[in-house]
């Protein structure tokens, strides 16, 4: 008798074109293969320029369950840096926000500038000198880079720059920042943080799933009669799109879902918004405001954690193997303070404590998450569409709104990534 090969788990067989296997969310082991692989190697979103305008701000924030503290130091440069302190490995900053020139330890006392540099340590004469010092500053993420003001974070010291692993979703994030009159996104509105009983990747393909929403938020739409239950029904023109690289977008442009109305795209129209849409006109002429809010906001899941939904972002820190934290913000626009008003007051109705859309998600991860730990795990489908997926103009792989498009081409990123480097 054989005795069972023990080695890595076989993502080949574990993840095909059509269907993925139960234990992809169960198993501490690929749980700890993706921190490896995917948190901890590839670009991730970690937070924006805007929550730390001033020199000497930080603001507490995570890549995966790691940690991080994004800075702005006083010469204006942003930093990322791990939330440990270089003496013991006590925690840094317990509060989640704020401005200071030294970050202070409170187990014994050493001080680290927002640079990350270590500043003073107290009892000095029990060390040896300066050189101790200058090798004892705070740990940091790898590589740090930036799209409009987006902050992203990497732990390999090589591989793809931000802007290759972005690619087609930089024009994405374009159209986010053209909704501002002054071409920059400022989230200024605080975060709720939403934790689940799931597997990261239940909520990564539930951003991106447009097959659901009749079902899980059949209430919200009757209550709120929302035109958006009809861009995601079997009648829809609105495109599921596979951009490549593990991101993916629901194209919700008049183009896509026959309709022209210009603010629709959260519920609302022009005179209802008098100061930014004058504003907009005054920026790019009338022709180019009418085209940029008729076009509205994307719906966008940009591997593996930033989801732009139109009105609201949602950034996705996997804890443990049935273990994530959802934050959410409702997108704000520098010199748009009526609009921001307005998305404040629908973020909370949708996704606050009193909102029903995120509640029913939730729901769903978790019965989710319960059904694939049964005893014996089996596959899920992803066929949905397969047969009427083709590439489009730009050469990405589009489906119908209801379609799993975007779900198989996360997968196709994952299984890239859990397999890189492998042999044939
Ligand atoms: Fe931070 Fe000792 S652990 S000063
Ligand atoms: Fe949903």
């Amino acid at each position: 008798m054989t005795a069972p090969t023990v080695g890595r788990p076989d993502y080949a067989r574990l993840i095909q074109a059509d269907r993925v296997h139960g234990s992809l969310y169960t198993d501490p082991r690929i749980f700890a293969d993706e921190l490896a692989r995917i948190w901890y190697r590839t670009w991730v979103y970690v937070g924006h320029e805007s929550e730390v305008p001033e020199p000497n701000d930080y603001v507490v924030k995570n890549i995966g369950p790691q940690s991080v503290i994004m800075t702005r130091d006083r010469h204006g440069t942003v930093h990322l840096l791990l939330n440990r302190c270089s003496h013991r490995a006590n925690q840094l900053c317990e509060a989640a926000r704020g401005n200071t020139g030294a970050l202070r330890c409170q187990y014994h006392g050493w001080t680290f500038g927002t640079d990350g540099s270590l500043l003073g340590y107290p009892f000095r004469q029990g060390y040896d000198g300066n050189e101790a010092k200058a090798s004892l500053g705070l740990g940091r993420v790898t590589r740090v880079d930036s799209y409009q003001g987006f902050v992203f974070g990497s732990f390999a010291a090589d591989g793809p720059t931000l802007r290759e692993h972005l690619g087609a979703a930089t024009d994405v994030l374009d159209r986010v920042v053209r909704l501002s009159p002054e071409n920059e996104v400022r989230l200024t509105a605080g975060w709720l943080r939403h934790e689940v009983r799931a597997n990261w990747k239940m909520l990564v393909e539930n951003e991106t799933d447009g097959y659901h929403p009749q079902f899980v938020h059949a209430s919200i739409f009757e209550v709120g009669q929302s035109h958006v239950a009809a861009m995601y029904s079997e009648k829809s023109a609105a495109t599921a799109r596979d951009l490549g690289g593990g991101h993916t977008e629901h194209d919700l442009r008049p183009q896509f879902r026959a309709e022209d109305v210009p603010l629709g795209w959260f519920g609302t129209t022009v005179d209802r918004l008098p100061d930014y849409v004058r504003a907009m006109r005054e920026v790019h002429g009338d022709a180019t405001a009418r085209e940029i809010l008729v076009d509205g906001s994307p719906h966008v899941m940009i591997f593996p954690n930033l989801f732009i939904a139109e009105i609201q972002m949602f950034v996705i820190q996997p804890l443990a193997v049935d273990h994530t934290i959802q934050h959410v913000t409702p997108l704000q626009f520098k010199g748009a303070p009526d609009l921001n008003k307005r998305l404040l007051h629908q973020v909370s109705g949708s996704v606050g404590p009193a909102g029903f859309l995120l509640a029913d998600d939730s729901e769903m991860y978790e019965r989710n998450q319960r059904g694939v730990a049964s005893r014996v795990p089996e596959w899920l489908v992803l066929r949905r569409g397969l047969h009427r997926e083709r590439a489009d103009a730009e050469g990405h792989l589009a489906g119908a709104a209801t379609d799993e498009t975007t779900q198989r081409g996360i997968w196709r990123h994952i299984k890239h990534l859990m397999t890189e480097g492998e042999q044939a």
